[in-house]
């Protein structure tokens, strides 16, 4: 018997040592340990020995066991430790390689300079109001007192959809809606799209503007001056100066175009500035009195001013476009260019 046992377990070690993966180390557990192994049977064999000698026969039977768990133990975690260490090593990664470029886009100018005015305008304590792109004759041109033969209605040419609606030609209409559902005070911006049926190189059917609108109690033409400078400091350069020149809006009374100082040239004349060293740059206005009454604002206590911004005319002159069209061409060579 002992010999047998002896000869049990010389076998098992072997196989054990020699078995190769987690499974086939399985395999050769059952095959001695398992219900119909080895070793198992041996212990069923138990009741043909002579009853004196079964406690010591037990114990070698046990002692076998003991000998063959271990050396599994000890080949299971040999194992497990291969299998680890074959998957770290596949899964391995080289932090010395170089990185891929990752390609990296950027806003578009219009949105750029669009950002950039509504951050300078919102921190001077506007809100912003977005209107609609379709818009009501009365809103576009009636309540700003544009009525229909009015000659100021020629200065834009109207993309009609309807003889009552339009695609808005200016930012202006939203002025009206404004008014209508707040009283004063007003302290708001409203970018957006508008149309108008023009086209060269400095004009596109559609562009964007930015309106703005102040209706309070004492509010005067200086006031407007005031936030021009400030604006446009912040936008063109803390040299550019400011100046009005006369002007008109059926909506504005008085009205004014706005001029910067050259941020080119410093005022001396180039080609930007066309020689005279003023660039034009928005048109404004104290709101028409006629405006406020048809937004039922009392105009013996509230006043106003109005201005529009070009943001495409911002751009090109900020980014040198000399050409509108390029704004419009999704042209990633020009636009890659332009990253504020
Ligand atoms: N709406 C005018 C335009 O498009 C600009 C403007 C806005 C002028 C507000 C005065 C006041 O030309």
């Amino acid at each position: 018997m002992k010999e047998k046992l002896q000869k049990i377990k010389e076998q098992a070690i072997a196989e054990i040592e020699k078995s190769e993966g987690l499974e086939k180390l399985n395999e050769v557990r059952q095959s001695i340990l398992g219900k119909k192994g080895e070793l198992t049977a041996v212990l069923k064999g138990m009741k043909d020995v002579v009853p004196e000698d079964r406690p010591k026969v037990g114990q070698l039977v046990n002692e076998t066991r003991e000998a063959i768990e271990t050396v599994l133990q000890e080949r299971l975690k040999k194992l497990e430790q291969e299998a680890l260490r074959k998957r770290y090593e596949a899964e391995k990664i080289d932090v010395t390689m170089p990185a891929k470029r990752q390609a990296k886009g950027n806003l578009h100018p219009i949105t750029q300079v669009r950002n950039q005015l509504t951050d300078i305008f919102a921190s001077m304590g506007f809100e912003i109001y977005e209107g609609t792109e379709i818009e009501t004759d009365y809103y576009n041109f009636t309540a700003l007192n544009t009525p229909q033969d009015h000659p100021a209605r020629d200065m834009q040419d109207t993309f009609y959809l309807s003889p009552e609606f339009l695609l808005r030609t200016q930012t202006s209409a939203g002025q009206i809606h404004v008014m209508e559902a707040k009283k004063p005070p007003i302290k708001i911006i409203s970018p957006g799209k508008v149309f108008r049926s023009d086209d060269d190189a400095t004009h596109s059917p559609m562009f964007s503007q930015m309106e703005g609108l102040v209706v309070d109690k004492g509010i005067t033409l200086c006031d407007l001056k005031g936030m021009l400078e400030e604006f446009v400091k912040k936008i063109f350069g803390k040299n550019v100066t400011t100046r009005l020149r006369p002007s008109y809006f059926p909506f504005t009374e008085p009205s004014v175009e706005v001029d910067v100082s050259c941020f080119q040239c410093g005022g001396k004349g180039c080609k930007l500035c066309k020689g005279t060293g003023w660039i034009e740059v928005l048109g404004a206005g104290v709101v028409n009195n006629k405006v406020l009454q048809g937004c039922d604002i009392d105009t013996d206590v509230y006043s106003g001013f109005a201005f529009g911004i070009g943001i495409e005319r911002i751009a090109m002159l900020k980014y040198g476009i000399n050409n509108i069209k390029l704004l419009f061409e999704s042209d990633m060579r020009v636009l890659k260019q332009i990253d504020e």
